[in-house]
């Protein structure tokens, strides 16, 4: 017995060296200290000994015993050891590599000369407005002055929305104009840029949707020199200083006098070239002193207050800031022409 126990202890503790998995490991253990394990039988035989015999027999196997859980122990932590040690080298993370470039988006040119335009404006005390696309026709032509029958409220030139032409995708930015006086104390200083909406086809200059922005002030005494001098201001400040405009006369049925505003052209200086088609300025927008009729439906005396207004158009100013010739791009969002603002 004494033989077998000694042989036991050998064999388990040559084995326990030799296993290569915590599994293998396992099942060693069973093998020999398991309840029918190798161990187990030889002490089932502790019966037969003489008493004399017995407790020296029962010290030795719970000393093998000992010796086997203790192996067991050590070899199992070492096994962890070498396992973790291994993790982390598979784990490792060289921080010196360059990460993985995430392509993200790139503000759009004619944001990027919106916030301009805003930053200038608020600058000057104005409030930005934000405003419906879905309008009112009273709001985006009678209440501007525009009554049943102008031209500007025919079906080839509006998108309505019913036949009794009430709603509408407002073709102008103007309708903001009676939004803010209905709902502003004066006095009054606003821009609203938003989206328009007309029945144009595509081509170089023109857009079914485009972009405006909306300006106006109301106060006591401003006069049409307070017009000129706010929007030759903003201009010289996009455009840099010396940018050369000019004022024409136009018509609009909510502003009197009416004017257009034009910039020498950026490209030939106004000597006429495509951009300018040959013209050697670019028309960038429509303004005037606020119609009395239009101060009147609001609410507003005319003979106490005077405003002006302007509708620039967002498109053009942004071609103008970053020198683009054909509209399409701006709309296409062509990533290679968008990576270049
Ligand atoms: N709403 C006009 C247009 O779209 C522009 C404009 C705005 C003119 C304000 C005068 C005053 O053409």
């Amino acid at each position: 017995m004494k033989e077998q126990l000694a042989k036991i202890r050998s064999e388990a503790l040559a084995a326990f060296e030799g296993a290569k998995t915590s599994a293998e490991l396992d099942a060693l253990r069973i093998q020999y200290l398991g309840k029918k394990g190798e161990l187990t039988a030889v002490l089932k035989q502790m019966g037969k000994l003489s008493a004399e015999e017995r407790p020296a027999m029962g010290q030795l196997a719970n000393e093998v015993r000992s010796a086997l859980e203790a192996a067991l122990e050590e070899t199992g932590k070492k096994m962890e050891e070498i396992a973790l040690q291994e993790r982390l080298k598979a784990e490792t993370i060289d921080v010196t590599i360059p990460g993985a470039v995430q392509k993200i988006g790139h503000k759009h040119p004619m944001y990027i000369a919106l916030d301009e335009i805003k930053d200038i404006f608020i600058g000057m005390g104005f409030t930005v407005l934000d405003g419906p696309e879905v309008e009112l026709a009273a709001l985006n032509f009678d209440r501007l002055n525009a009554e049943e029958g102008h031209p500007s409220r025919d079906w080839s030139d509006t998108f309505y929305f019913d036949e009794d032409s009430r709603v509408m995708l407002r073709s102008q930015t103007s309708p903001m104009q009676v939004r803010a006086m209905d709902s502003m104390e004066l006095p009054i200083r606003i821009i609203a840029p938003g989206r328009v909406y007309r029945k144009d086809e595509v081509d170089a200059t023109h857009s079914p949707m485009f972009h405006q922005v909306e300006g106006m002030v109301i106060d006591k005494g401003i006069t049409m020199s307070d017009l000129k001098g706010t929007l030759n201001t903003v201009i010289e400040k996009l455009y840099g200083e010396g940018t050369v405009t000019r004022f024409r006369p136009h018509h609009f049925p909510f502003t009197e006098p009416s004017c257009e505003m034009d910039i020498q052209c950026h490209k030939c200086g106004g000597k006429g070239c495509p951009t300018c088609k040959g013209e050697g300025w670019i028309e960038v927008l429509g303004a005037g002193m606020i119609h009395p009729n239009v101060l009147r439906m609001a609410g507003i005396d005319p003979d106490v207050y005077s405003g002006w207004a302007f509708g620039m158009g967002l498109e053009r100013m942004a071609m103008g800031r970053f020198k683009i010739a054909d509209l399409r791009l701006i709309f296409e969002n062509d990533v290679r022409f968008l990576e270049q603002f």
